[in-house]
């Protein structure tokens, strides 16, 4: 089975910002089309930060799974209390593909498990305290695809999308 990431960033000080701890702090729906594209028929697991910054509503056409210490139920997902109970939940249903979605804590844990991560990068200065780890200074992690950079229809912010493939183990000893 293969394991994903996939998130949406802008730089801040030299760190990966993906959200405010309620929303992520940008609107670009391009961004939404290609997560919608490249997560649906796939298990997506998340923290329940994040099941919450969604709506609390199951995103269509994926198995959902958020990740909880508490006895909190999440209508139309399942729960599960570590991430590798969610990734068991997965592979026992016979998943090809998962893609961690967030936040923080999940995606530091699933790193290591990765394959690859699919990156958004938005331009601008945006405030928050909730990150990413910072794929472009990690020895561990190669950048396989930049796209060029885009604007949106929304406020015509800029935006281009990035993949990052874990290196091959040889090449980190
Ligand atoms: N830009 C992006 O791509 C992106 C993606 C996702 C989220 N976000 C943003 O990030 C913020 C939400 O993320 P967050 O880091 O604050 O919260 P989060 O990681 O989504 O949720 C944290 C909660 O998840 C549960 N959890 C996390 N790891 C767990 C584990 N290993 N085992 C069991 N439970 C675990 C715990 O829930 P309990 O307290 O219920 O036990 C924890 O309190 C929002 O601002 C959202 O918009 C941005």
């Amino acid at each position: 089975m293969k394991i994903c990431l996939i998130l949406a960033k802008s730089n801040f000080k030299g760190k990966w910002l993906i959200g405010d701890g309620k929303k992520m702090p940008w609107h670009v729906p391009e961004d939404l089309k290609r997560f919608s594209a490249l997560t649906r028929g796939n298990a997506v697991i998340m923290g329940s930060g994040t099941w919450r910054s969604i709506g609390s509503k199951p995103l269509k056409g994926r198995a959902n799974i958020v990740l909880s210490r508490s006895d909190a139920e999440f209508d139309g997902a399942k729960k599960a209390k570590s991430l590798e109970e969610a990734l068991e939940i997965c592979r026992s249903s016979g998943c090809e593909k998962v893609f961690v979605i967030g936040g923080e804590g999940p995606f530091n844990q699933a790193l290591p498990m990765a394959d690859e991560v699919f990156v958004t990068e938005i331009a601008g200065r945006f405030s928050g305290s909730v990150f990413a780890p910072n794929l472009s200074v990690s020895p561990q992690w190669r950048q396989s695809e930049k796209g060029e950079w885009k604007r949106s229809r929304i406020e015509r912010r800029g935006y281009r999308f990035l993949k990052f493939v874990k290196r091959k183990k040889e090449l980190n000893e």
